[in-house]
């Protein structure tokens, strides 16, 4: 038996999540997964309505009494400061010390590759983006608020622990998959005392792994080259702001946004999985939200607990779904999120 906490969060949050539950339990009658869900009330309605973010002792359950957590996207337009978003994501990510988020960036389907000529194995890579350290933990400060003298610090923490675990779990994913490559992309140049903790951690991590080829390249030079020889890349690690954003670019190179699937990961422990794209209020309500990052990444929960036949099973058929056309909108189709979920679970039925 396996216990999932569900939080659809916010806007096409709650439009996917459903989708990817209804799915989750097509699978365990097939397989007898033997899954348990309880839904989590938490994100901006909720906070709007009592001030509630994340209570501690929800945390402690999520800790201690599930497997795995299958979340929306939290962010709303009522709540300019993101203060709910900051406690239920990054409080999850930091509290549950989940510290590699992992990002495949894989191209499904080749005539969505906004770069011409490039063939499916050419876009196919996964980033270990850092999870609980770096420019996000919020520490730093103000000072003369809203004064022409106004100070305003955001401090970059990178950890020996932080660092090597991140680097370390690169490596070992490329190893057990039979990877040939694993870039580490930093900023070395310009940012001297963290990433050169960087610099020096890979070194020797990556001379415990001699079967596997190294490389580095600064961020600047990373994005510019995933978009020009994806095929060049094969496990990318860096840290937690440069992962979140060359995933963005990484899930353009998919086809969308709405195609990126992602793993909030502690192996081991209790782990969250969600998409790539956010709370999307431009379109939140209308039933229109691609609803397949959200079951790419259920697929990615499955993995997590052991049925990685699974997720394969759930990608080959979000493959078929897109080579035939039944997509979104956003991708040139006419169906609805629930219909667009309706012929992957077809497939999946069959
Ligand atoms: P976003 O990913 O929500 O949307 C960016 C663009 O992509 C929008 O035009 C949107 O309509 C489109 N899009 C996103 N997902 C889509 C989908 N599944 N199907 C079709 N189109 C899709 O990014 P944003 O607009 O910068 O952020 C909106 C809110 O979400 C913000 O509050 C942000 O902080 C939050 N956010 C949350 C998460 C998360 O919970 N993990 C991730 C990113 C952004
Ligand atoms: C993501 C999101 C979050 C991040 C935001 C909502 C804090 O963009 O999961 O990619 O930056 O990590
Ligand atoms: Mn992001």
């Amino acid at each position: 038996m396996a216990r999932i906490a569900v939080i659809p969060g916010d806007g096409i949050g709650k439009e996917v999540v459903p989708e990817g539950v209804r799915m989750l339990e097509l699978l365990d009658r097939q397989h007898g997964l033997g899954l348990r869900y309880e839904t989590f009330d938490l994100g901006a309605d909720r906070y709007i309505r009592d001030g509630t973010t994340m209570p501690p002792e929800t945390m402690a359950r999520l800790r201690d009494e599930f497997d795995a957590i299958y979340l929306g996207a939290l962010g709303d337009p009522r709540v300019p400061t993101n203060v709910h978003a900051k406690d239920i994501l990054l409080g999850a990510r930091f509290q549950l010390d989940l510290y590699i988020n992992l990002r495949p960036i894989r191209l499904l389907d080749e005539r969505r590759c906004p770069i011409k000529g490039k063939r499916a194995e050419d876009v196919d890579m996964i980033v270990f983006r850092e999870n609980t350290e770096g420019l996000y933990t919020g520490v730093g400060g103000q000072f003369k608020r809203g004064t022409p003298d106004e100070v305003a610090i955001e401090q970059e923490i990178n950890t020996r622990k932080g660092v090597e675990r991140i680097i370390r779990a690169a490596f070992e994913y490329a190893k057990k998959h039979h990877r040939r490559s694993v870039c580490m992309s930093d900023k070395a140049n310009a940012m001297r005392h963290g990433h050169e903790l960087w610099q020096r951690t890979f070194k020797e991590v990556a001379a415990e792994y001699p079967g596997i080829t190294t490389f580095h390249r600064y961020v600047d030079v990373l994005a510019m080259e995933m978009v020009q020889s994806p095929e060049r890349f094969d496990v990318i690690v860096t840290n937690n702001l440069f992962g979140d954003i060359v995933t963005d670019l990484g899930a353009a190179l998919q086809g969308g946004i709405g195609l990126a699937a992602s793993g909030n990961i502690h192996p081991g422990k209790v782990s969250l999985f969600e998409p790539v794209h956010g709370s999307a209020p431009d379109i939140a309500g209308k039933g229109i939200a691609n609803p397949f990052g959200a079951l790419l990444s259920a697929g990615m929960l499955l993995a997590h607990l052991g049925r990685d036949d699974l997720r394969s099973r759930i990608e080959e058929a979000i493959r078929a779904s897109l080579l035939a056309g039944q997509v979104t909108r956003e991708l040139g189709g006419t169906l609805g999120t629930r219909a667009a979920a309706d012929a992957v679970l077809e497939r999946l039925a069959s």
